[in-house]
């Protein structure tokens, strides 16, 4: 086998991994689900599951690819040779291409706006002017494919060159420009009038609204945001050196996604409440939102764009992780086979995401258990394959690996002390799959 790539640089790690985490999850998704789900309790739910499920699964995802120093599949391969556990990565693969079919949606989405904020056609406008300009552009087919289309295509470029490397580079500045302009948002947003409402729906915990199907939704939600349950965080964590601390790695994504989190319901909620907006509205809730909050700066229509960019910037990190796992276990490496893997399965993912894409116009009649095609693909990833997936990492994990190896992999370069480490495994071992099989068997009326 050629050697294989490190990460050139400690923080070129920690960029790609929080690349991939920080995202449509957090700044396009969290906002919706807790809005569709009553805001303070499930927003709640969603950090207790971000604790006690999420970070301890970044951290088994991260010790078995770094153990393992080898793809989402063959990782699994060579740590239990002769077994089926290296399934787990195939239906990684799988989960992320349908991720990727709807992703490139919203993805889309956001080009189209970026395009439509830089020509001006969206300056002056009223909070339903932009909801309906909105509504009209993602109802057309042929734009809606077209640009689901340029993400893809950005997307296929970067993984098949393999430059992801200059690309976290980017992120490095990227990322916290975003920051501080969601800090800037946050700023204006709780200063409109009636912005209490807002803040208390999201801040305050109303327990009459939760069923299990907000306990499935926050658990979904807390591993779609941190990208656990596919192998991405194996793949990432495959290259990376032995003297990088994982525990502090893991912990440090989480905390940037619960802050990013929060700064969108900030952002979100108390305009949704100032201009008599509904929390409820579904997935083109922010984009509904975000161009009135932005109209009430000045230069708004500078700092929107501005933000378009950092937000298109975000989702391509996480499409490129999912593009990546697929590529870099089909193409085993190899640059030339690379590139021809990453335009067959990117197109292909394009190809079978146009429905998604046509789901909010001409195909928007098409429903399965009430849902259309774009949130069938979204539950289906989200609140079934995730879980599925984080629920057979959690047993792999403890069944397959040696305890005594995996205190020693997570000791190097963290000094891990055991107390930590025991809880970890506890968590690991008992709290993940019993909270996991609990909360699905649940939802399936079963319990
Ligand atoms: N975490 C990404 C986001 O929040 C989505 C993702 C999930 C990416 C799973 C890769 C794997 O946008």
């Amino acid at each position: 086998m050629s050697q294989r790539e490190q990460w050139s640089s400690k923080i070129g790690f920690i960029l790609a991994a929080a690349g991939s985490a920080i995202g449509l999850g957090a700044i396009w998704k969290f906002p919706y689900i807790a809005g569709q789900n009553g805001g303070g309790a499930f927003f709640l739910i969603f950090i207790l599951f971000t604790l006690l499920l999420g970070l301890p699964l970044l951290l088994a995802e991260f010790s078995i690819g770094r153990t393992a120093e080898s793809n989402a599949v063959d990782s699994y391969r060579k740590i239990a040779p002769g077994t089926r556990w290296h399934w787990v990565g195939i239906l990684g693969m799988v989960t992320s291409f349908i991720l990727l079919s709807f992703y490139s949606v919203i993805g889309g989405w956001i080009v189209v706006y970026l395009f439509k904020a830089i020509t001006g056609q969206l300056n002056n406008l009223s909070s339903d002017q932009y909801a309906e300009v909105f509504g009209a552009t993602i109802s057309n087919p042929v734009t809606s494919v077209f640009v689901q289309f340029l993400f893809i295509l950005m997307t296929i470029i970067v993984v098949a060159k393999g430059v992801q490397k200059g690309i976290e580079l980017a992120s490095k500045i990227m990322m916290p420009a975003l920051f501080i302009l969601f800090i800037l948002l946050v700023v204006r947003a709780v200063t409109l009038d009636n912005a209490m409402a807002g803040i208390t729906f999201l801040l305050q915990p109303d327990f009459s609204k939760v069923t299990s199907q907000t306990i499935l939704e926050a658990m979904g939600q807390s591993f779609f945001t941190l990208s656990v349950g596919v192998s991405v965080m194996v793949t990432y964590s495959s290259y990376l050196p032995k003297t990088q601390s994982l525990p502090r790695s893991a912990i440090s994504i989480v905390a940037m996604n619960i802050f990013i989190v929060l700064l969108a319901g900030l952002a979100i909620f108390p305009a949704v409440f100032a201009f008599d907006l509904e929390p409820g509205a579904g997935p083109v809730l922010l984009f509904n939102v975000l161009p009135t909050v932005f109209s009430q700066l000045p230069f708004g229509m500078l700092f929107f764009i501005a933000f378009l960019v950092l937000f298109l910037f975000a989702a391509l990190t996480s499409a490129f992780s999912m593009l990546e796992i697929i590529v870099s276990v089909i193409s085993k490496g190899e640059p030339e086979k690379r590139k021809k893997w990453s335009w067959i399965i990117g197109l292909s993912i394009f190809i079978f995401g146009i429905p998604s894409a046509l789901s909010f116009g001409i195909l928007g009649d098409i429903t399965l258990f009430d849902k259309t095609i774009f949130d069938l693909a979204d539950f289906a990833v989200s609140n079934v394959l995730l879980p599925i997936g984080s629920l057979l990492i959690a047993l792999f994990v403890p069944m397959k690996m040696k305890k005594t190896a995996l205190y020693e992999e997570l000791k190097q370069g963290s000094g891990l002390k055991r107390g930590l480490f025991e809880t970890w495994f506890f968590l690991i071992r008992f709290v993940a799959p019993l909270l996991i099989v609990i909360v699905m068997l649940d939802v399936l009326g079963l319990f």
